[in-house]
């Protein structure tokens, strides 16, 4: 779970490296550091710490080399320190690598190697690999093409997961990178070549990317990219155009970049509904068609995710069982994949994930195959593992999201599940088509209904700047509510570091209230009027034992119990956790700024997790 970049062409590499290991350090960030070939020799500029603590190194405006590689951090195996950061060399300062992933035979690796007579200076699984280069290089040395070969069959002895770049001042020309389970595009530039763990960090480089696959090994110099399986066959792999536009993964004025997503909830969710929703007619995805024949066999549904992404399957849970009348159970990867869920032809299952890389959810996928369920991925990145390796493939259109709290690929993934669940409903014939297109009707009111709370955050900024010193807090709300009251307890705890939980209100006096007492903070979500009278019963209980209360709703409540009232627009029950949530992610960002945190890297967090 770390980021990784390089470059090789006729420019001076370092600034490139750098500018591209900030864009990202949402991938980790406990260390940074970079390679260029100077001179006949590798030279290594690394520390603890930030990206910009590179600035702040001796020598680091004198490195000239336009070949080079970099890494920002997020530690697994070692603690965060110089020592462990990357790049790391083999013992002769012939080969220099930087690792995304984990080696997970690295012990046997190393004792393999120490053997031989190699010792390590770092704690960490990475330094085990270019002292494999170097050794199969030895062993190698009369082959024309030891370089290459030394790489893939150190590549060969790696079990677990890996995207590297590897450079040697032996050959200060090239660059070989490869990958396995980790993310690794290539952006084709002029006479250049860029590389990097995800398109952002190199988007105002290049349009065109080579999007690499499991086993594939790449050989790049300035102006050619070859690409080998670990076999050393030659393969073939088509450019992809991407049209992103660069300003659109910076911050455009705002203070951070959680802030700027959540401002870009509306545009998100209209490019996420895009062209498969018209008015008075049915779903329609270009690239998912699935039949009646094939649909009418699915007597379950599974939603598997982590996280936040998980949170949006559990908000379209009951929408796919009341919609399509279809069974539907939302699983934690880590928890599907170790757990022999029952599956087979018959079940159908859904993989959610903004990156597209979450290795928890991959591998879940890769069981869902395994024994024979149709499997659709709902990614956010073009091209990511993910959704590589589903049967069916959809995007929401939230554009990159850099801040490590998710925001709009949360909005947008509920929204594009809800449509998956209309659109099955559409070819089942599964739900009345009034209730289709009322609720058709809702989501395109979806986006102005998002900007009207956006317009409206001076109040969820002054209860957050009321609360910001507490250390316990509550969320509590019923069905849809429930769901949103947990997405708002991760988000609050993410970024403030304040402890928090979520209930169904219901559950409180099973044993939660025994926690509240006099000042404590509990936030209500009622959006349900058929559930109304119990949440607010519910929460009364907790006012009547001293708490601070905090509600969002879109009813007429008229309660000056509550310390604070926030309203927002009605919509249809099954869309309703989209706007709840809304102003609890402005609320957890307010308390982080109050707190003087850094909103946009969390401690102990990554954007990515591709590692279990
Ligand atoms: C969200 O705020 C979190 N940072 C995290 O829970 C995230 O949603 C989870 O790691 C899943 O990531 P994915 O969507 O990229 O698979």
């Amino acid at each position: 779970m770390c980021g990784i970049v390089g470059y090789i062409g006729s420019k001076k590499a370092s600034p490139i490296l750098i500018n591209g290991l900030l864009k990202l350090e949402y991938r980790g960030y406990d260390s940074a550091g970079l390679s260029t070939i100077e001179n006949n020799s590798i030279c290594v500029k690394k520390n603890k710490g930030r990206v910009n603590n590179l600035y702040d190194l001796e020598g680091i405006n004198d490195l000239c080399g336009t070949v080079g590689i970099a890494h920002t951090r997020w530690a697994t195996h070692g603690k965060p320190s110089k020592q462990n950061s990357h790049p790391h060399l083999d013992n002769s300062k012939t080969f220099s690598v930087v690792h995304n992933g984990i080696i997970e035979n690295y012990h046997e690796l190393r004792e393999f190697l120490t053997k031989k007579g190699y010792h390590f200076l770092s704690e960490t699984d990475t330094e085990v690999i270019p002292n494999l280069i170097h050794y199969y290089f030895n062993k190698n040395i009369n082959d024309s093409n030891n370089f290459l070969k030394a790489v893939s069959l150190a590549c060969s002895d790696l079990k677990g997961s890996f995207a590297i770049e590897v450079i040697s001042y032996l050959f200060p020309n090239n660059m070989i990178v490869a990958k396995k389970d980790s993310p690794l595009v290539i952006g084709v530039g002029n006479n250049e070549n860029y590389i990097a763990s995800d398109i952002p960090a190199i988007l105002s480089y290049s349009k065109s990317f080579y999007l690499l696959e499991d086993g594939d090994i790449a050989l790049l110099s300035k102006n050619d990219v070859k690409f080998y399986n670990c076999s050393l066959e030659e393969l073939k792999k088509e450019i992809k155009n991407i049209d992103w536009n660069a300003s659109s993964a910076e911050k455009n004025g705002y203070e951070d970049y959680m802030l700027k997503e959540i401002h870009e909830q509306p545009t998100a969710i209209r490019e996420t509904i895009g062209a498969c929703l018209k008015d008075n007619e049915k779903v329609c995805f270009d690239d998912f068609n699935i039949s009646f024949k094939d649909l009418s066999k699915i007597n379950k549904i599974y939603i598997v995710a982590c996280g936040t992404a998980m949170h949006a399957g559990l908000a379209c849970k009951s929408t796919f069982e009341t919609l399509c009348k279809i069974d539907t159970t939302v699983d934690i990867a880590s928890e599907f994949r170790y757990r022999n869920p029952i599956i087979n032809n018959n079940t159908f299952c859904i993989f959610v994930s903004q990156s597209g890389e979450t290795a928890d959810t991959l591998a879940a996928l890769k069981l869902a195959k395994q024994h024979g369920a149709k499997t659709l991925a709902i990614t956010n990145v073009i091209g990511s593992s993910i959704s590589r390796e589903a049967d069916y493939n959809l995007y929401t259109h939230a554009g990159p999201e850099i801040a490590v709290a998710s925001t709009k690929a949360y909005t947008s993934q509920i929204v594009l599940l809800t449509l998956v669940a209309i659109c099955f409903a559409e070819i089942l014939n599964s739900c009345s088509e009034d209730i289709l297109n009322d609720l058709k009707k809702e989501l395109l009111l979806i986006p102005r209904k998002v900007s009207s709370i956006l317009k409206n955050i001076e109040p969820i900024k002054d209860f957050a700047d009321s609360v910001y010193k507490e250390h316990d807090m509550f969320f509590l709300g019923r069905g849809f509510d429930y769901n949103v009251a947990q997405e708002a307890s991760l988000k609050l705890k993410e970024i403030s570091y304040i402890h928090s939980d979520s209930y169904a209100a219901g559950e409180l006096k099973h044993g939660p209230i025994a926690l509240i007492e006099k000042g404590v903070t509990v936030i209500g979500i009622i959006t349900d009027p058929s559930l109304m009278l119990k949440s607010i019963s519910n929460l009364e209980e907790v006012i009547t034992r001293g708490a601070k209360t905090f509600i969002v709703t879109n009813q007429d409540i008229d309660n000056s119990d509550f310390n604070m009232i926030y309203k927002i627009p009605k919509t249809n029950i099954l869309l309703s956790s989209i706007l709840s949530i809304v102003p609890l992610q402005l609320f957890a960002y307010f308390i982080s700024k109050a707190k003087g945190l850094d909103v946009d890297k969390p401690r102990n967090l990554a954007k990515s997790v591709t590692v279990e």
